[in-house]
């Protein structure tokens, strides 16, 4: 039997393939998982799919995003006959990718988002600093095929709807009501991959910041699971961390990096997940050099 297609959004560096270790981490009986830097929403699609809570809230500070989402939960089959049409205009016309992206640069239409993000070279969304899409069409490719995007989204819409409160806007304020008995997954842009003229992601992230907001998770005694930085071969991606964040660190292999398979390297990715205390942690291999450091492979 084929799997069921439950990824909607093609974004790069989705979680989609740690999911099934990040949420071994998911403790028994939590009532609503948080996902405030929800992106493709990669965990709570498997924490859905696999029945770990009930409740979710998926936001992102990337507005149209969420408008996105909610056509996918609540609008799917106006989303999917809407694709349709953008996606069939490209066949007979060599400008339709750069015509949509400047459309949806002054009307931010979340179909054309969609679009744009399945198209575009390794659905590497790419923005400048008014926030414009700037990333150019694959040309190799045309992007997910119309009925692809048809089962998609009606079996998230199954999935989701009626469990899933979606929110608009900074990280902070959509966790500021998470429990004890909830949990946070998150997933911002990394420190090392950050800055510099194209942005990955409409927002960044002060690292200040971020380490406030744990604490203040810390304090409140919130679950989390952040993902932050980590390394390829020798090369590392920001500093860790400071000891104020009281969380276990483990790293996560995540296979060879794609930059690294174009450039031809065997360098294998490794990302950091900071862990909340009080979370279990399994039997984890602690490698002897960095004792302080836990080995998720
Ligand atoms: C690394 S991506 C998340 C990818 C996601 N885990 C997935 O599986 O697709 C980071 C996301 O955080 C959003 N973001 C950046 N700064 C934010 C902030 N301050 N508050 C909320 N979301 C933010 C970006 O728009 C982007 O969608």
């Amino acid at each position: 039997m084929k799997p069921l297609s439950i990824q909607p959004i093609p974004y790069q560096g989705s979680k989609r393939s740690l999911a099934p270790r990040i949420c071994q981490l998911i403790p028994d009986g939590v009532e609503t998982l948080y996902e405030p830097f929800a992106g493709s929403a990669a965990i709570t699609i498997y924490a859905a799919t696999h029945n770990q809570t009930e409740r979710f809230v998926i936001g992102d500070s990337f507005g149209v995003l969420i408008d996105l989402w909610e056509m996918i939960i609540e609008r799917p089959s106006e989303l999917s006959e809407r694709y349709s049409d953008v996606w069939h205009a490209q066949l007979d016309n060599p400008h339709h990718f750069n015509e949509v992206r400047a459309a949806y640069n002054d009307n931010a239409d979340p179909v054309q988002l969609l679009y744009l993000v399945a198209r575009c070279v390794k659905n590497a969304v790419r923005f400048n600093k008014h926030g414009h899409f700037t990333q150019s069409a694959d040309k190799r490719r045309t992007g997910m095929k119309p009925d692809k995007v048809t089962r998609t989204v009606h079996n998230v819409s199954n999935l989701l709807k009626g469990r899933v409160e979606l929110y608009k806007g900074d990280f902070e304020a959509c966790i500021r009501n998470a429990r004890p008995s909830d949990f946070v997954y998150m997933d911002p842009p990394y420190q090392g991959t950050s800055y510099g003229p194209d942005k990955r992601y409409a927002a960044q992230l002060e690292r200040d910041t971020l380490i406030k907001a744990l604490n203040r998770l810390d304090t409140r005694d919130v679950p989390y699971v952040l993902s932050y930085d980590g390394r390829t071969g020798d090369k590392t991606y920001g500093d860790p961390l400071p000891d104020s964040v009281n969380a276990h660190l483990l790293e996560i292999s995540a296979g060879r990096s794609s930059q690294a398979t174009l450039n031809g390297s065997a360098a294998e990715t490794v990302e950091s997940l900071y862990v909340s205390h009080g979370l279990e942690l399994f039997d984890m291999a602690i490698p002897q050099e960095q004792p302080q450091k836990r080995l998720f492979a």
